[in-house]
Formats: structure tokens, sequence, C-alpha cells
């Protein structure tokens, strides 16, 4: 008997630990330090940002890069949770993502032995060497205890902000990234033996602290160093509760990817897809990376590449992206010029914003 396999398309929904998600696009978190405001406060700019790209048509919106503590900030001007002063301003962001039918979580981070300088001395699970120069100190477990509470208590704040869920930032080098690279995490105690184990006991104690209900995603590399070493790590976070795996790079960047010549996609999505294919859990997964057409998308998807894509600059460019992808309608494409990638005060601008006649 010839059985049919029936593929996904990009408008058809997705559960995620019992919300539905409309269709399967995502927005990914893309910090915005231009619009911070003092203190990592939520400004009427992030609301109104948030909420075009909901009413754009993307199903589920998660918040950019937001820190657990003042010292895991990239700078000044980067979004928090560290207190609870800071939740109000995000029900804002929360209500004006739902009122357009979008799943909204938000991306928490710290971003251990890769910390601006100008927060103090940089610690991370070892003392290693880090991008400037100088050496990170190893956290004690002390630190390592109270950091974790620092992640379950930014939870909870999100979650008395409306959020569906939070996404833990677990790949591009940062803290939790980087106890699960054996370059940056040396350690012979139970957080070296256990690579996940920093990820998995956040994750627990968000479970307890915010409900079953509460969605907890992971961005995670594809590769660090490899995909077996992750495929066990996300099975670790899978078991302690956590609900929809994200597949980024981490700092070996790209490890001994590995994808078909004739592949359309990028070396970036190749590991989510290449995870998806290997991956024998539940969760749903999704890949990022260089989509920028709608054919493009609709290709993962339809082909079961991965469940859902995750859109970063392409939805920066144009909010109405989704829409194109999902109902043929115009956009404007992202100029791929990196932009959006200088900090703020450097004057760069994004060209398809400037064509939609924003700035
Ligand atoms: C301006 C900008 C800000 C970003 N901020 C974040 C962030 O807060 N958290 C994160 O995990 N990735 C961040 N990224 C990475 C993107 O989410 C995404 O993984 C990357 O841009 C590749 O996707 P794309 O080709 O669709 O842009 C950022 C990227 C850009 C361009």
């Amino acid at each position: 008997m010839c059985m049919e396999l029936i593929m996904a398309k990009v408008n058809d929904p997705i559960v995620i630990n019992g919300k539905t998600v409309k269709n399967r696009l995502t927005m990914a978190p893309t910090v915005k330090f231009d619009m911070a405001g003092a203190d990592g406060f939520v400004t009427p700019e992030h609301v109104q940002h948030y909420a075009e790209r909901a009413k754009g048509g993307f199903g589920l919106i998660c918040v950019e890069a937001t820190a657990v503590t003042s010292d895991g900030r990239f700078a000044p001007n980067h979004m928090g949770l560290w207190e609870d002063a800071q939740t109000e301003g995000h029900k804002a962001i929360t209500d004006a993502c739902h009122k357009e039918g979008a799943v909204v979580l938000i991306q928490i981070n710290h971003t251990g032995n890769t910390a601006n300088p100008m927060f103090g001395q940089a610690k991370g699970p070892s003392a290693v060497e880090v991008w400037n120069g100088n050496h990170s100190q190893a956290m004690t477990l002390d630190e390592i205890h109270s950091m974790q509470n620092s992640f379950i208590m930014a939870a909870k704040r999100a979650l008395d902000a409306g959020y569906d869920g939070v996404q833990l930032h677990g790949c591009h080098g940062y803290l939790i990234n980087q106890f699960v690279s054996p370059k940056t995490n040396l350690r012979t105690d139970e957080y070296g033996q256990d690579k996940s184990l920093f990820g998995s006991e956040i994750i627990r104690g968000i479970r307890e602290m915010c409900g079953k209900d509460f969605i907890i995603s992971i961005r995670t590399p594809g590769a660090e160093p490899d995909i077996d070493h992750m495929l066990v790590v996300n099975e670790k976070y899978v078991e302690a509760g956590c609900d929809y795996l994200q597949v980024s790079h981490g700092i070996d960047s790209f490890g001994n990817i590995t994808k078909p010549e004739d592949a359309p996609y990028s070396d970036l999505c190749a590991l989510g897809v290449n995870f998806k294919k290997a991956y024998k859990g539940s969760v749903p997964i999704s890949c990022v990376g260089g989509l920028m057409t709608p054919e493009l998308v609709k290709y993962i998807i339809e082909n079961d590449l991965t469940d859902t894509v995750d859109l970063a600059r392409s939805a920066l460019a144009d909010p109405s992206y989704a829409g194109a992808i999902l109902e043929g309608k115009d956009y404007v494409k992202c100029f791929e010029c990196k932009a959006c990638q200088y900090g703020p005060g450097t004057g760069h601008k994004c060209p398809a914003a400037m064509k939609r006649g924003v700035y």
C-alpha cells in the first residue's frame, strides 16, 4: 500500500505546549538598541515595532534578547527583565501582539564571559580568554545558582507581563551556550560533566515557577562542537520541560555541517534542517538564516525540513514579509546590507525601511 505523506503548508497552524500558533512563520529575536530606554525599560517604539510585525501576520513573535541581570546586558540601552519595575512596560508589547492573534515569547539572556567590560569582570563557566583578549573568571557554585535564579525570576516577570512563554538564549556564544561548549566549559564538577545541566536546571525551575501551560523554548546551536553532542544536550532540555527548539549557531559556528550540494538554503539554515532530520523527539524544530524569499520559506515547510521558520532581517526590513509569504502581498526585500547589525548612533539606516518611507 502506498502511504501518502501529507506535507505542511506555511498557513497551517501548529500547537506548541497547548497553544495554537496560527501559521509556521516566527519573527526571530532581533535586538533593537536604538529603541531601549534608560535602565532597560520598554519604550513606545518597541511596542509599535512588535505590533506592526504581529499585524503583518507572523504566527509567533519572539521579542529580542532581554537581560536577566543588569550586568548581563550588551550595552546600557539593552532591554531588561531583571527587576519587577520593568514588567509593566512589557504588558503593552504582549497586549499589542495578542490583539493581532500572535503568540508572543521573550528571549532571556546573559552575556556571561562576553560581558561588556563596562559592567565589570566578565564571568562564565571557566576562566578562558575572551573576545577582547581579556580573561573571564570562573563562576562559583553560588554564582551559578544565583544566575539560574535570575533566569527563573525573569521568566516569572515575563509570565506576569502576559507573555505566552520564554525563549532561553542558548546559542551565539552567550552564557547558556558557554556551559554547553567544551571550549568554554572546562569545569570538572557536575556543571562540567553534564554540559546541559546549567540550562536544564533553569528549564525545570521555570516550569515549576510558571506552570505547565507556559511555553519554554530554547534557541540552541545545531552543532557545538557537533550535532551528536547537541542532540544529547537538547534531549535533556526537552526532558526538563522544553517545548520548542529553535536551532541557530554556537561558538563553533557551523561545526562539521553538511548539506546536499543542490540545497537552496544557507549553511546556517542547514543546522536546523539537519537537526530536525536527526532528532527523534516530539517537540517542534525551527531553522533560521537567509530565508529571504517566500519561495524559499515555502520550500522549507512544504518539504518538511523544519516545523517552523524563523525570520529576522526580512522581518525587520518589512513587517509585510509574513503577508507576502502567506497571501502573496507586496513587500520590500531585505537588502542584506548589515545596516541593522551596526550599533545605534552610527547613522546606518535600513534601505528597505527607507524604501517603505519609514525614517
Ligand atoms: C539586528 C539584529 C539583531 C539580532 N538580535 C538577536 C537577538 O536578540 N537574539 C538572537 O538570538 N539573535 C539575534 N540576531 C540573530 C537573528 O535572530 C538571526 O538568527 C540572524 O539574523 C539570521 O537570520 P536572518 O538571515 O533571517 O536575518 C540578530 C540579528 C540582527 C540582524
